[in-house]
């Protein structure tokens, strides 16, 4: 008598855990969920494809480069200021040598519309190649932080 007192609480729980509580509040959880990995997906837009090999004292550069540049009043590394997080453009574009063009003549003539509706101001003093070092920083982002 005892046991199937014990075993009905013991099914009625169960039954209660997984029909009760998977109602309401934790199927309009998941859809938030669901609507924030939609939103942040739509604003990564990943570019398939795998990192090349870059020579470590260019990424070295080109970090050293970034601090003694205006970067930092508009980037922060892991979170969205005025421009996108390094950590984001790391996550949207492969580390290829095509993407670092590409980014470098961006940052030398500016830009919108890529990340939104900011606009990131040109700097048309910044040399080529000191522009792609300091890319091939941002694009290793996630491969440094994780050392
Ligand atoms: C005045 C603010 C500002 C400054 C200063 C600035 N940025 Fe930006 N940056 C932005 C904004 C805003 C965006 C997003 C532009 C867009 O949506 O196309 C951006 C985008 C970028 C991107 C991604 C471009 C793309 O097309 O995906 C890179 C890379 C970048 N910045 C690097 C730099 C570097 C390196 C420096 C320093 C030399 C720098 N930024 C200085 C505001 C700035």
């Amino acid at each position: 008598m005892k046991r199937s007192i014990i075993k009905i609480v013991f099914y009625s729980l169960c039954f209660h855990s997984i029909v009760g509580c998977n109602s309401d509040s934790n199927s309009k959880d998941s859809q938030l969920n669901i609507k924030a990995i939609d939103k942040r997906e739509s604003y990564i837009r990943a570019i398939n494809g795998s990192d090349e090999e870059i020579d470590s004292s260019i990424i070295e550069r080109g970090k050293v480069m970034i601090s003694y540049s205006d970067c930092y009043t508009c980037h922060k590394e892991d979170k969205k200021l005025i421009g996108p997080a390094f950590s984001d453009i790391d996550l949207r574009y492969p580390r290829k040598e095509v993407f670092i063009k590409i980014l470098a003549q961006r940052i030398i003539h500016g830009g919108r519309g890529a990340w939104g509706n900011a606009e990131m101001s040109a700097h048309p003093k910044l040399k080529t190649e000191d522009a792609e070092a300091m890319v091939a920083y941002i694009l290793s982002f996630s491969s440094i932080a994780s050392k």
